[in-house]
């Protein structure tokens, strides 16, 4: 449990509540000067969650801090309470969710761009609390609120205890491997799939912001594939049939990714793709960035 010097009740109208980049309880009503004692108290909250959670994995420093949330307009972090605990109520988890825009691999191993991929960014109950369901409270009551699937959500740097929970409480076992640090689940790249057994049917993050695309990783792998969305992000009008948008599945390698040629210097490449395309192309946005 974790307890303040000040009440918390007043800051929780309800046992969960949600914080955004305002630091204020989703619930919160009040006047300049009550608002301004509320975020001083939510940031000492948040910071003290934040350090706990990171202390409880063995990072050297906090992925959760009320600066970070404050400078960022996608994320949102759900707070367990219990208010008749000790004399001022203690704060028992935290759960801090947000979207990402990412490369990732799909089941077949060819890269895809996913915007605004539901992530679940830092998870912790106190100890004291562990393994008595306020975990699986937090988190349903999260994916209830953001009307995502378990199986939808892309998870960064998962410990053993999160993989238990997922698969315990979600039967989330099959992992599709990844070049980054996020965990993603078989049914996180079906269309139309409702989950595993959470229940709310909702459908979010895929395919709609789902890009196949011709990134890094694909420079590095090899697959490649030119699908529909590319087609309209070049402004092309042609109606795609389904043969059509088949033959444009181009395999640059015949043994999938593995096998793919390696480029000698992929840095060169891509600084010399963008000054070809003369500040057009995405490999010269890429170079700028680089530069
Ligand atoms: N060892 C192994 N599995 C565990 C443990 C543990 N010590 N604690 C919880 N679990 C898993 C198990 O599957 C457990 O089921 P079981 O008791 O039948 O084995 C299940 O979670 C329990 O579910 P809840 O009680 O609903 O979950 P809990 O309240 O324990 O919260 C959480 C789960 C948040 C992962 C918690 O254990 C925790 O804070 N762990 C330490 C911090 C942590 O590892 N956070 C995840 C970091 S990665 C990230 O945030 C993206």
């Amino acid at each position: 449990m974790v307890e303040f010097r000040f009440d918390i009740k007043p800051l929780f109208a309800q046992p969960i509540i949600k914080v955004t980049s305002n630091l204020l309880p989703n619930t919160f009503r009040g006047d300049r000067r009550q608002c301004l004692d509320a975020t001083t108290k939510m940031t000492e909250i948040i910071d003290k969650l934040g350090q706990l959670s990171a202390t409880s994995q063995g990072l050297s420093k906090p992925v959760t801090t009320a600066q970070r949330l404050r400078m960022c307009d996608n994320q949102t972090i759900y707070l367990l309470a219990d208010n008749e605990a000790g004399h001022n109520g203690a704060v028992l988890g935290l759960l801090k969710v947000g979207t990402k825009n990412l490369y990732l691999f799909d089941g077949t191993g060819k890269t895809r761009m996913v915007e605004q991929a539901p992530s679940i960014l830092d998870f912790y109950v106190h100890e004291s609390r562990q393994r008595s369901g306020l975990g699986k409270r937090l988190f349903q009551t999260m994916l209830n609120e953001e009307q995502w699937t378990a199986s939808k959500c892309s998870v960064d740097r998962p410990s053993e205890k999160l993989l238990s929970f997922l698969s315990k409480h979600y039967g989330l076992k099959r992992i599709i491997p990844q070049a980054n640090n996020f965990v993603l689940y078989e049914g996180f790249f079906n269309d139309g799939e409702s989950g595993n057994g959470d229940g709310n049917g909702h459908d979010h993050g895929t395919p709609n912001g789902l890009h196949i695309t011709n990134s890094p990783n694909t420079h590095l792998f090899g697959a490649t594939y030119l699908g529909e969305d590319s087609n309209q992000r070049r402004g092309s009008q042609q109606q795609t049939t389904p043969n059509a948008r088949l033959q444009q599945i181009t395999q640059i390698s015949p043994s999938g990714r593995y096998g793919a040629k390696r480029p000698t210097c992929s840095m060169a490449e891509i600084i010399h793709a963008g000054n070809s395309k003369g500040g057009k192309g995405n490999g010269n946005a890429e170079a700028n960035r680089i530069k």
